[in-house]
């Protein structure tokens, strides 16, 4: 067994049994304590006991990682289950209700999500969504670029553009952002209304996307009167809070086809989920299915969803 100590298992507990303390202090429990003081003073060499318990947790923990990996259970997976019940979680009051979040995202994946993939983070459910897009896109329109992904919230770009080079030149991305912050406090963060502005500077975006500035109750019903959506396969939802979400959803509600992807980018997870970009899809009245989540990442922080709307 890796790790086993020379002499294997029989040996050390045959080691540790004739390593019995001689003098009869070292049995009482007071004893013991003292025993540690003193070593605290630096002045001991550590007992043959103390010797045959750290070889014994070596073994121990040698035998668990190998439980764990025929398991295919990641050490990682124990540590985000050991930080959820970790005590002192509860002395503080953002642990506390982190760990609400966590617990309530994790009761409403039971109830609801139970079809869906689970990714370890947001990132890794990015990616899946990337490979769905591009399985989706047709042969390249013959009348130039074709519409195919909205995004709402856009920020620094950085969606954006790992859409935009998922579709290639002959799709495009449409993003909309004010890019002056969002329009309202983000409740159960620390983003207050005006987190993320860019003063209205403009990140640099590939050709095949094109950005939409401005409030988008106010630039959304425009740009939707002026092209055409019909193709569009993957919308990102990013605005963080309730309101510009459920703007959008609304709004875009009438060229959404069966099929067609939305991802939330932070859907639960964290503190007062239930009252942003989830209650805006519910709000909105769109039929769905859940397709896949993220449920690693960082514990209490917000997790994205992908969901595929199942009729207009
Ligand atoms: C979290 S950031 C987007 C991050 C980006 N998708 C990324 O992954 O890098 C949220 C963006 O939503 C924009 N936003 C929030 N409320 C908005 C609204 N009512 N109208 C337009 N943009 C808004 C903000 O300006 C901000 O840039």
């Amino acid at each position: 067994m890796p790790g086993e100590p020379p002499g294997g298992l029989r040996a050390v507990l045959v080691r540790a049994k004739e390593a019995k303390p001689s003098h009869p202090a070292h049995t009482a429990g007071h004893s013991t304590l003292r025993t540690v003081r003193l070593g605290r003073t630096g002045s001991r060499a550590p007992a043959p006991r103390e010797g045959v318990l750290k070889i014994i947790g070596k073994i121990v923990a040698a035998v668990l990682k190998k439980i764990l990996a025929e398991l295919r259970i990641h050490p990682r997976q124990i540590r985000h289950a050991l930080n959820i019940v970790r005590p002192h979680a509860e002395s503080n009051v953002g642990e506390a209700l982190r760990l609400r979040a966590v617990r309530s995202s994790a009761d409403f994946a039971t109830e609801n999500l139970s079809n869906a993939l689970m990714f370890e983070s947001p990132d890794e459910l990015r990616q899946h969504t990337v490979g769905l897009l591009a399985s989706s896109l047709s042969p390249p329109p013959p009348a130039g670029p074709q519409l195919k992904v909205l995004e709402f919230g856009v920020w620094q770009g950085n969606t954006v553009r790992l859409w935009a080079a998922a579709i290639g030149p002959s799709f495009t991305v449409a993003g909309f952002d004010s890019f002056q912050g969002l329009s309202e406090h983000w409740t159960g963060t620390n983003m207050g209304k005006g987190s993320f502005s860019l003063g209205g500077r403009l990140p640099a975006v590939p050709d095949n996307v094109e950005l939409v500035e401005g409030w988008v109750d106010e630039t959304l019903p425009r740009f939707l009167g002026s092209h055409d959506c019909s193709s569009v396969s993957l919308v990102h939802i990013d605005f963080d809070t309730y309101s510009p979400s459920f703007v959008a959803l609304s709004l875009i509600g009438p060229i959404l086809q069966p099929g067609t992807l939305i991802l939330f980018d932070d859907f639960f997870g964290y503190p007062n989920w239930q009252s942003h970009g989830y209650k805006a899809l519910i709000d909105s009245g769109i039929s769905f299915d859940y397709l896949a989540f993220s449920g690693g990442g960082q514990g209490g922080h917000p997790q994205n969803c992908l969901i595929e709307v199942i009729q207009k």
